[in-house]
């Protein structure tokens, strides 16, 4: 029996695929390599023992996906596969649309072909919107999203509902990512976005190991402890672990739970900046610039579903995070480039 992690090359599913391998599963890895690199099936296999069992294929493309159900006795999929940058997907919508509800629908019609009934989706906290109240609950409201990125998250949030309603032998559980940020301690794997990164912490280690002459902080003037954004920084470990709990969840139930993966915590930018500084005794130039569209003030999880459903908690402390996404920039500079 296999897991499918499909875009499972990327920066979550390569740590998914550790954590799943450590667990006794076999994984099956599907990924067109559009934005991950396949040096990483490597990395997993150094950090395991385990080479997982790769596909190059685009998942949208349902003829390919079929040889992959084929192939394999596939009990579960984890679906990471998507575009996933937020300010692009405000600049080429519908290429969001056309690649992010694409790869589901097609997704979906070969699980249901080959009666593979439990799925566990990479959703967001930016489905929350900027209208709840903090800390966010699975329970409040979503939409308001402010991108493409975010509104193609609830759409097929809706899909998966709609077709759990539909399915009663159908099992989706929406996991609600707050911000994934470190990397395995081994330093093998890691986030290595392309281009510039948008993001906080790729774009502080990038700093540090001199790719990028200093960190822009996006607006002081947010109504937080020290004016600057607050979020639910999650180590990428705990968050692959928190999927290792939900597909067996998935396994084992029907109907669709949406769960929040989160510490529960907020940090500033400015908290996590000195986090940084002393966990790596690193000094980082910073530069103070204009708020970023889009930017909310605050966002942290509940995290009491999670414990309840799943038995999952995060463990691992802003300094973990700190020190490990340090440690994977310091040995891969140009992340997997190298
Ligand atoms: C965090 C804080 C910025 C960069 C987004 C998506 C979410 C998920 C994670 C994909 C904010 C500030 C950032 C910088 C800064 N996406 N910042 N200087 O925006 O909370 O979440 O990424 O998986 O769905 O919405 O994360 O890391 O971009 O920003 O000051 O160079 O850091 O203003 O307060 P965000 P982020």
């Amino acid at each position: 029996m296999s897991i499918l992690l499909t875009g499972g090359a990327g920066f979550i599913g390569s740590h998914t695929a550790v954590e799943l391998i450590n667990a006794g599963y076999d994984v099956v890895i599907v990924d067109n390599l559009s934005n991950s690199n396949e040096k990483v099936l490597n990395r997993i296999k150094t950090i395991t023992g385990k080479y997982p069992k790769f596909y190059k294929i685009d998942v949208s493309v349902a003829e390919d996906l079929c040889k992959v159900f084929n192939e394999n006795n596939i009990t579960g999929v984890i679906h990471f596969a998507g575009f996933k940058c937020v300010p692009e997907s405000t600049k080429i919508p519908l290429k969001y649309y056309r690649n992010n509800l694409d790869t589901t629908l097609s997704l979906l019609e070969v699980m249901n072909k080959y009666n593979c009934t439990a799925i566990v989706f990479s959703s967001s906290a930016t489905v929350y919107g900027d209208k709840n109240p903090v800390p966010f609950k699975e329970n409040m409201p979503v939409g308001g999203a402010t991108n493409a990125y975010g509104r193609t998250k609830l759409m097929i949030e809706d899909i998966l509902t709609d077709v759990a309603v539909a399915s009663t032998d159908f099992s989706a559980v929406l996991l609600r990512y707050f911000n994934p940020i470190g990397a395995h301690p081994s330093g093998l794997i890691g986030e290595a976005p392309d281009g510039i990164p948008n993001n906080l912490m790729p774009y502080v280690t990038q700093t540090a190991v001199g790719v990028r002459e200093f960190l822009t902080i996006y607006g002081t003037d947010y109504n937080t402890h020290d004016g600057t954004g607050v979020r639910d920084y999650i180590h990428v470990v705990d968050l692959a672990r928190g999927h290792v709990a939900a597909i067996k969840y998935a396994t084992e139930h029907t109907g669709v739970e949406a769960i929040n993966l989160g510490t529960g915590n907020g940090s500033s930018v400015w908290d996590v900046v000195h986090a940084f500084e002393k966990a790596n005794n690193i000094q980082i130039p910073v530069v103070i610039g204009k708020r970023r569209p889009g930017d909310i003030d605050e966002c942290y999880a509940s995290v009491d579903k999670a414990a309840k459903l799943l038995g999952w908690r995060a463990e691992l402390t802003l300094e973990d995070m700190c020190k490990d996404s340090w440690n994977w920039q310091k040995k891969n500079p140009k992340g997997y480039e190298d």
